[in-house]
């Protein structure tokens, strides 16, 4: 059902964790299932390149890998390259995913922009074709471990 790489992400997600002072966070969540998955991003302010990027998810094995696979593809990146990065591209990068799993694969392309939607609001800047994220949980929520 699944794909070895899908497999070795879940089994051996990479980039788990949180960034202390991160310059962009986002949280997002699938109404379908109740998931939630946090992005952490650390941007080079001045070359817009994601140096660091984390996330902690609280979710299903596909949510983890797809997160996984996503932190992986967007460091080093530019803000502008990291925008080109869609749910599509993950779970190709991943040989595919069960059709049942496709919607897990949203958390990941949401929490990046999420994240980065956050970075442009603290620094007052535009990032062409970023809109104001639908599911972004964050704000008022309550600060809770998960
Ligand atoms: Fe919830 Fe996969 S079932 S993200």
């Amino acid at each position: 059902m699944y794909s070895e790489k899908v497999m070795d992400h879940f089994q051996h997600p990479r980039n788990v964790g949180e960034i202390e002072d991160a310059s962009g966070v986002g949280t997002v969540g699938n109404a379908k299932c109740g998931d939630i998955m946090r992005m952490f991003l650390d941007i080079d302010d001045e070359t817009h390149i994601i140096k660091e990027c984390k996330f902690k998810t609280f979710g299903c094995g596909a949510a983890v890998a797809t997160s996984s696979m996503a932190t992986e593809m967007v460091k080093g990146k530019t803000i502008e390259e990291a925008m080109q990065i869609t749910n599509k591209a993950v779970m190709e990068a991943l040989d595919g995913l069960p059709p049942v799993k496709v919607h897990c694969s949203l958390l990941a392309e949401e929490a990046i922009h999420a994240a980065l939607w956050d970075y442009a609001q603290k620094h007052n800047i535009v990032i062409e074709g970023l809109d104001k994220p639908k599911s972004d949980i964050s704000e008022g929520e309550e600060e809770e471990e998960y």
